[in-house]
């Protein structure tokens, strides 16, 4: 089993305030992994971030903060429009899955995971094992759901892929996204960034500064953080560029793809 993040980042402009959707890059993915499944049958799930499309309404709302029980029919409104942004750059996702041929299923978080001080608490992945079981390739992204502690929270699909990798156990886990993976400092910003072709510990960072958009999930931080947790728990991933042309297809097929592996041996 393969579990696969392709990143907000690809899939929309993080930097607009429009919510686009990028269907060029879009539709070359969905062809990659079509090509991939022609070559050889796999259990594959898809994660995909939120993008333009959740991060702004999310910081714009503030959800995840503490709020007056005055605030609760705003916040509840605020919710509801940030779950249906999310899924409407799902529903161009698994579009284009479609298109292609490929038997996308979506399954949002919203509709069956709760968490604590943001953290996944629940979520029963019984339908995972059996929509793979039959074929289908699963569909779930970053999301709002309801939580304990604060009500409403914001979960990113990296913590998404760490809550499923920890519960389903696959073989791999691979993260695409618009850099080509992990740098000491933010390689968008610094061109001195150094690459690390293996991340071991947040402290080869120079700075906790993970994002320069919106990201309101913590950005290039937010995403090794959850996978440092995987790391201890002996999975290993792998953050790739995914909008490197065939870069999705040569992963997916296990060949040797430009990369930061989290891992927490030598
Ligand atoms: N040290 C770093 N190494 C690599 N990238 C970094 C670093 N610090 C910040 N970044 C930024 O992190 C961004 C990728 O994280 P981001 O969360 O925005 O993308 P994503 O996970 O693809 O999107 P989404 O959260 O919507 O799914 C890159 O565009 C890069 O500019
Ligand atoms: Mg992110």
């Amino acid at each position: 089993m393969i579990i696969l993040k392709i990143g907000g980042s690809i899939l929309t402009n993080k930097d607009s305030i429009e919510s686009e959707v990028d269907a060029a890059s879009l539709k070359r993915i969905a062809s990659e992994i079509k090509r991939s499944f022609d070559n050889s049958s796999k259990e594959l799930i898809i994660v995909h971030g939120a993008g333009s499309f959740g991060h702004p309404p999310a910081k714009k709302h503030k959800i995840g903060e503490a709020f007056d029980e005055s605030q609760y029919p705003e916040k509840r409104l605020g919710f509801c429009e940030i779950q249906n942004e999310v899924k409407r750059l799902n529903m161009f996702v698994c579009e284009a899955f479609i298109r292609q041929g490929l038997p996308t299923i979506a399954i949002p978080a919203s509709s069956f995971i709760t968490a604590n001080d943001k953290r996944i608490t629940k979520g029963n992945l019984d339908l995972f094992k059996r929509y793979l079981g039959k074929g289908f390739i699963p569909v779930i992204y970053g999301d709002v759901v309801l939580d304990d502690e604060l009500e409403f929270c914001v979960i990113s699909g990296d913590q998404i892929i760490q809550y499923l990798s920890v519960n389903l156990t696959p073989d791999r886990v691979i993260l695409g996204t618009d850099v080509d993976g992990v740098y000491n400092k933010n390689p968008k910003t610094h061109e001195d960034a150094l690459f690390f072709d293996k991340f071991t510990s947040l402290e080869d960072l120079d700075t906790l500064e993970g994002t320069t958009n919106v990201d309101v999930t913590g950005g290039m931080v937010g995403k090794i953080k959850e996978l440092l947790y995987l790391a201890d728990l002996g999975i290993e991933s792998k953050i790739i560029n995914a909008e490197v042309e065939d870069n999705i297809f040569k992963v997916l097929e296990n060949k040797e793809v430009k990369g930061t592996v989290i891992s927490r041996g030598n």
